[in-house]
């Protein structure tokens, strides 16, 4: 946290993260608590830079985003506020390297960076924990990306007061794993669905939820396994059947919720044609078309190169990155 000419100023920096075993559904709105826990890798590209500034001579907040994307960040300020006990208003500038809605989890790093920042500028000293739970708050898979590498998010149990308390994340051991994420571009426009909006339709109208939620309880336990024993082939079948349940169960929400498109399946037709190979590549999707090709890190150029030429898209290779940090201090 700086102070420049009376104004208090901090800048965090966070990078997305992409869940193997998926957060899909809250168990309570407002304080953003889910119904099952997940876990997921961060990412070390697509960082999000935002700076908060406070202005004791405002009179509102500044945020260059509209309609529902500024109302988040505006009440996420005010939540922060009101556990520092704090009135100013605050400028916030957000540098997003990866295009937002898409699907590509930039409310993680979005919500992950304010929550760093936010907390430095208002003087809310708080610890990793009680930052993931702070970001949680802001959008659930930003619970995260407040760590590095591997994150599991406890549901924790409860309502209300100990339901907060109880649902935070923290970084998960991991051994003997090089792995790469090949993030395969089909298409980066903004969704049509919102997550938030998806996920409530799916826990409200999909009869397939329930039997997701609970199989999802078993994949994480063997995806915790899987990661500790370095095991690349059992993490990838894990996360690629958690993702197509996941998808299942919009499928079958009233009206259906369908992120994946022509070209989503054109790269795990390729995906698949990788294995037939001998190339272990494993799928993962979230609410958007593109898909997430986790293998070994010495196979993502071969990895990139045919899931680019079967989904005739751009691709991105990201590894393991580091948790959110205040600028200048890592
Ligand atoms: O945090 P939200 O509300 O953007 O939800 C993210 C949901 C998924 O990306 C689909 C899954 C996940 O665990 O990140």
């Amino acid at each position: 946290m700086r102070v420049e000419q009376g104004l208090r100023v901090a800048t965090a920096v966070a990078h997305p993260n992409i869940a193997l075993v998926k957060y899909w559904g809250k168990r309570d709105e407002r304080l953003i608590l889910p119904r099952s826990s997940s876990l997921s890798m961060t990412l070390d590209v697509f960082p999000t830079t935002t700076t908060v500034r406070l202005d004791p001579n405002a009179d509102t907040d500044v945020v260059a985003l509209s309609g529902e994307a500024r109302s988040r960040v505006v009440a996420f300020l005010d939540l922060v506020r009101e556990l520092a006990g704090r009135t100013e208003f605050a400028v916030v500038d957000t540098r997003n390297t990866v295009p937002t809605g898409a699907g590509l989890a930039s409310s993680a790093s979005g919500f992950a960076a304010l929550a760093m920042a936010s907390a430095a500028a208002y003087g809310l000293d708080l610890d990793a924990t009680a930052l993931s739970r702070l970001a949680r708050r802001g959008s659930g898979s930003a619970a995260r990306s407040i760590f590095g590498g591997f994150a599991v998010w406890h549901a924790g149990e409860g309502a209300n007061a100990a339901g907060d308390l109880a649902s935070y994340a923290e970084p998960v051991p991991v051994s003997g794993l090089d792995p790469a994420l090949v993030v395969a571009l089909v298409d980066t426009g903004p969704k049509a669905v919102s997550s938030r909006a998806a996920m409530r339709r799916t826990v409200d109208t999909s009869p397939l939820y329930r039997a997701w939620a609970d199989s999802s309880g078993a994949d994480l336990l063997d995806m915790s396994v899987a990661l500790r024993r370095g095991d690349l082939d059992a993490v990838g079948e894990i996360a690629e059947r958690n993702a197509l349940g996941m998808h299942a169960t919009m499928l079958a929400a009233r009206p259906a919720v369908r992120y994946l498109s022509p070209a989503t399946l054109e790269v795990l037709d390729g995906v698949l044609a990788l294995r037939r190979d001998g190339v272990p590549a494993y799928a993962t999707m979230d609410a958007g078309p593109n898909v997430k090709v986790l293998c070994h890190r010495a196979d993502a150029d071969r990895v990139a190169e045919m899931v680019g030429a079967a989904g005739r898209c751009p691709t991105v290779v990201a590894r393991p990155g580091p948790g959110a940090h205040l600028r200048g201090r890592p």
